[in-house]
Order: C-alpha cells, then sequence, then structure tokens
C-alpha cells in the first residue's frame, strides 16, 4: 500500500542530477510484480497473493473488514543523508495556518462531508473550515465525528486567536449510514434543520475490501457498491434538490479513486474498481446534467493515501 508514496520521493531525488543517487537494492526492496498466475497453487504460496487473495468467511460485518495489506511488504528509507530534500512548508501536521485566498474564501457558506470522521474526509474537513465554511461532518461513526468537530473548532480558534464567539465556525456531527435512502434523507434535513442551509458537497464515505471476483461474496459486493456508489448518488441528488430549491449555486467534490481509471496490482478488487469508476462518470454526467443550475460537480481520484482504510 505504501510503496508508491515512498517511490516517489526516490525517484525525485534521482531525477535531480545535483541530489545524492540512492542505491538501487532501495528500488528493488520496495518494487514488485504480482507474479503471473500460471499455476494456481503455487501461486498461492506466494505471500503477497496470499494476503491478498486468501480473505476467510468472516464473522463480523463492519466495513473493510476484508481488505487486507500484506505486513510482510516493509518500506525502507534511504539514510538522513540520502533523503530527498525539498522546501519547508507552511503549516504542520496537515493543519493550516493561514487562511484561504479571499477568491477560494467559503465564507458564510455551509459543507457537507460526508465520511468526513476520519481520512481524507477529515483532512478535506480542516481544509474547507480553515477557509472559513461552516461545516457538517456526517459519518457512520458518530462518535468520532462529534470528537473531531470539537478539536476542528479547537485547532480554528488556536489559530485564528482574539475571535469573538459568532466568528468561530459552526462545526456539527450527524449519523448517517450513506448507503441508506431513509438514513440519508434524515441527515441532511438534520444538516439543514442546524445550519440553515447546505451549499457544498464532498462525498468521502467509502470503503474497499479484498477478495478475488470468483469467490466474491454478493451481498459484500452489495454493501460495497451501496456505500460507494448509491452512497454518492444519494447525497448528490439530495444536496442538489435542497440547491434547486432555494435557486442558488453549489458545489460539490466527489472522492473516486485512481482505482476507477486504473487497475491496482496485486489488490483483487473488481466490485471496488468499478465502484470508482461509477462514481467518477457519475461526477461527469451529474455536472452535465445540472450545469444549467450553477452547480458545479467535479471528481478527486486520489492515489495511494496513508490513512487507516
Ligand atoms: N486511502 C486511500 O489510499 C484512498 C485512495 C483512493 C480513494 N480513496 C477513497 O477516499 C475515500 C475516503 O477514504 P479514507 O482512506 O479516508 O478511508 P477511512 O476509512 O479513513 O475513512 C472513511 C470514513 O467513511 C466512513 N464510512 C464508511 N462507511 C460509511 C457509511 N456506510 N456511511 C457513512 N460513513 C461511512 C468511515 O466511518 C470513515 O470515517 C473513500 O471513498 C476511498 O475509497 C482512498
Amino acid at each position: 500500500m505504501f510503496r508508491p508514496a515512498a517511490i516517489r520521493p526516490a525517484t525525485k531525488a534521482l531525477c535531480q542530477s545535483t541530489r545524492p543517487t540512492l542505491p538501487i537494492a532501495f528500488f528493488r526492496s520496495v518494487s514488485s510484480t504480482a507474479p503471473l498466475r500460471k499455476d494456481f497453487n503455487k501461486s498461492k504460496k506466494d505471500p503477497l497473493l496470499a494476503a491478498t487473495t486468501t480473505a476467510p468467511g468472516g464473522a463480523l460485518e463492519a466495513e473493510g473488514q476484508y481488505a487486507r495489506t500484506d505486513e510482510n511488504v516493509k518500506i525502507e528509507y534511504p539514510d538522513d543523508e540520502h533523503m530527498p530534500r525539498s522546501p519547508v512548508v507552511q503549516g504542520r501536521g496537515g493543519m493550516h495556518f493561514k487562511r484561504t485566498l479571499a477568491h477560494f474564501s467559503l465564507e458564510n457558506k455551509v459543507t457537507l462531508v460526508t465520511g468526513g470522521a476520519r481520512g481524507l474526509g477529515l483532512v478535506m474537513a480542516q481544509a474547507i473550515v480553515a477557509s472559513g465554511s461552516d461545516l457538517a461532518i456526517v459519518d457512520l461513526n458518530k462518535q468520532e465525528a462529534e470528537e473531531q468537530a470539537k478539536k476542528l473548532v479547537e485547532q480554528f480558534q488556536k489559530e485564528n486567536p482574539g475571535l469573538e464567539a459568532d466568528q468561530m465556525p459552526h462545526v456539527t456531527a450527524h449519523y448517517s449510514d450513506v448507503s441508506d435512502p431513509e438514513s440519508v434523507s434524515g441527515a441532511i434535513a438534520e444538516v439543514i434543520a442546524q445550519h440553515g442551509q447546505i451549499d457544498h458537497l464532498v462525498t468521502s464515505a467509502g470503503f474497499t475490501e479484498n477478495f478475488d471476483a470468483i469467490s466474491y461474496p454478493h451481498d459484500r459486493i452489495q454493501k460495497l457498491w451501496g456505500v460507494n456508489v448509491d452512497g454518492t448518488y444519494l447525497f448528490a441528488t439530495g444536496v442538489a434538490k435542497h440547491l434547486m430549491e432555494r435557486k442558488v449555486a453549489g458545489s460539490m467534490v466527489m472522492i473516486g479513486s485512481m482505482s476507477g481509471a486504473i487497475v491496482n496490482v496485486p489488490q483483487p478488487q473488481a466490485p471496488y474498481n468499478a465502484a470508482k469508476a461509477a462514481v467518477r462518470h457519475l461526477a461527469a454526467s451529474l455536472a452535465v446534467e445540472w450545469a444549467g443550475h450553477d452547480i458545479r460537480v467535479n471528481c478527486i481520484s486520489p492515489g495511494y493515501m496513508l490513512t487507516a482504510l
């Protein structure tokens, strides 16, 4: 999972002729290609394939329970003196110390982020609040959403000392299972009741799991598509309806994945890849359908990101 992230800085270092060249062994240890599966039994003994394709039946019902990475894959970092140099950047640990440029300000807007209690959704939520927006975190894990909502306001206060209470962002936490239409409409109604409006939407709730296609349990495929595809569709249409009723402009960012355009190796995750391809084309389709309503729809397709997922 982490190999590409490790390779990128290394590649960059190699491309810069003034930088020290990394030992070739470094590249060998972090790059691998899944063997062709000519001999199934033999390939099953391969630790990489064993860790990614032999998912057990599974007793627990939780999103992502079948996702797996190979703990035998070790990331080797170069010694300090061989580390690629990069310029010092503003901020620390992903937190913003400067407000967004006026042109990109989200002042007086309300943004709803699904899956905002953790991972990419949470990081985007931090940037959204730093840009001046009020925020509604919607997540299956309401407790985590509440804790993060509190921390976001505390962080904002730290970065903007001296602000009056009415200048602080209004950040709320809401429960929703994004795959359930009733739960989605309930959460949207709750957000509107507490904030008065929704202007922007980020759909980050999603998960992956790894089964080879032939043995993928059908109910798991339904759940996976339900969260990744239906969840995106339900929130997008719910928020678009609200914007159209208010006759105001808005924007949406759907979180797809590089897996919606390419096939990752060695993860056996055909349904996830198909789900993210669906999200990507859903964004394009809705962008065209709602352009006349001033609703902008985009899709971001992240590569490998170090999150709980
Ligand atoms: N991490 C990566 O490398 C990566 C790469 C490409 C795309 N993505 C996509 O980015 C999005 C966020 O991923 P992440 O890495 O931050 O994952 P994460 O597991 O850290 O966070 C996902 C959040 O979504 C919530 N969630 C899951 N199912 C839900 C449901 N049914 N209803 C409401 N909330 C639900 C979880 O509680 C969690 O807070 C996902 O759509 C994922 O597919 C991630």
